[in-house]
């Protein structure tokens, strides 16, 4: 098989870089190592920024985000037994909205399809060959049989999990990389959402994160230990302890149903510089992974392939080589203000195990600054909704 840009990974990053290719009349194939199945019920992220709300409307992938997306201008920090909301929109004149993962990847799955494109599910093996040559090779496995992709470009969009990264040789990469004494407990469940925006909650017990999925599914976070184990956290346990945490205002109470999908996300910040080697180009968690605390994730690899979009675009249709050159350092600025902002959400909200006194008392100080002065808000405000220039 040849195409002009092979892509490994069919979440958001792989995927929407198809998309992209495809409008600027590349040719792509996506490789990906789970079944279609698989990759559109994957509960992950939810919160979407304004310029990604803009991209997908922008390149024809609005319709069903604008219908059944939750379009949020505010949040809410709870802490001390207090409750404060931040107005993004007031404060930025941009908003979020609250639209799954999977959705934005069913979308992008219909309209690969609809148009044509080529996503190869369930292969196996992939490796990676010739990225220093004109020709690179992705070797893989499919129904039990050997078979290449040649292509002039790969991306590695493939996740932190993936391939790709390790496939640029020793001494190339420096990683940057912080991990945390805490994990997360996600929950889906069928509980009409008992708030309008989304509540970050810091307590004694920990951090707690109140957010939903439609009018009647709630999806709900806890902080625990980064070695926890699922099976000691039976539904009733996690209600009583998302209890604990998010009711701590008088006279407001969450509201419970059947739990449909748990799972542990362990926490971690990394960066690997630079985004490229030769003629792989890498995108998305496959090269820089941020805590959730400051919902970034998702936009930040939506973000990546927009750049190597027009970067792609710029090549083939110009012979322009300057976009591809810059890739990764303009990718990078993004990146690292979406890596500050994530450490300091998270450092602020979570409760350190055998925390010291001080450190706790910086925590109650730096919320109530956000909650007081309309400067700092603003700061929050700006990166939570995403900056259009970094
Ligand atoms: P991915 O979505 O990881 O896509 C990579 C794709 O590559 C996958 O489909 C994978 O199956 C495929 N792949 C991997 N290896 C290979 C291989 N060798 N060959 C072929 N295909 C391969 N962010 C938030 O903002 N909020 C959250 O609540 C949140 N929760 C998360 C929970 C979990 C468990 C994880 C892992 C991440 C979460 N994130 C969250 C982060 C967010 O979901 C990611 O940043 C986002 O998925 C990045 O998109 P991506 O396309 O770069 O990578
Ligand atoms: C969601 C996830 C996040 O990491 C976050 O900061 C806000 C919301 C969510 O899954 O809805």
């Amino acid at each position: 098989m040849r195409t002009q840009v092979g892509i490994v990974g069919a979440g958001p990053a792989g995927l929407m870089l198809s998309h992209l290719l495809h409008r600027h009349g590349i040719d792509s194939v996506v490789l990906e190592c789970r079944s279609r199945e698989y990759v559109e019920h994957r509960v992950r992220a939810g919160v979407l920024e304004q310029g990604s709300v803009d991209l997908l409307c922008r390149t024809g992938l609005g319709e069903r985000l604008q219908r059944e997306g939750m379009r949020h201008e505010g949040i809410e920090l709870r802490f001390d037994g207090e409750s404060h909301r931040v107005p993004l929109t007031e404060l930025t004149g941009r908003a979020i909205t609250v639209y799954g993962q999977q959705e934005v990847v069913k979308d992008l799955i219909t309209a690969r399809l609809d148009a044509g494109g080529q996503i190869l599910f369930d292969v196996d093996d992939v490796r990676l060959d010739g990225l220093d040559t004109d020709s690179p090779v992705i070797r893989f496995r499919r129904d039990g049989r050997e078979e290449e992709l040649h292509c002039d470009f790969v991306a590695g969009c493939d996740g932190f999990h993936g391939v790709s990264r390790g496939s640029v040789p020793d001494g190339v990469l420096t990683t940057y990389e912080r991990t945390y004494p805490f994990a997360w407990l996600g929950i889906l469940a069928a509980a009409p959402p008992a708030v309008d925006e989304l509540i970050y909650a810091r307590t004694e017990r920990g951090f707690a994160l109140y957010s939903l999925r439609s009018p009647e599914i709630s999806r709900l976070y806890l902080q625990v230990a980064p070695d926890e184990d699922i099976a000691d956290w039976p539904d009733e346990r996690i209600w009583a302890e998302l209890r604990a945490r998010l009711e701590t205002v008088p006279g407001w109470s969450l509201n419970e149903g059947p739990i449909l999908e748990k799972g542990i996300t362990p926490m971690r910040s990394f960066v690997v510089e630079p985004m490229q080697w030769e003629r792989l180009y890498l995108a998305g968690d496959a090269v820089h992974i941020v805590p959730p605390t400051g919902a970034k994730g998702m936009n930040l690899a939506l973000a990546d392939v927009a750049l190597l979009g027009d970067a792609f675009a710029a090549w083939y249709g110009e012979g322009r080589t300057n976009l591809l050159a810059n890739y990764s350092r303009t990718a990078l600025r993004r990146v690292w203000r979406a890596q500050h902002f994530s450490w300091w959400m998270t450092s602020m909200l979570h409760r350190l195990d055998g925390e010291d006194a001080y450190e706790a008392k910086l925590q109650s100080s730096t919320l109530r600054y956000v909650a007081t002065s309309r400067a700092y808000a603003t700061s929050l405000a700006e990166n939570y909704v995403g900056l259009p220039e970094v």
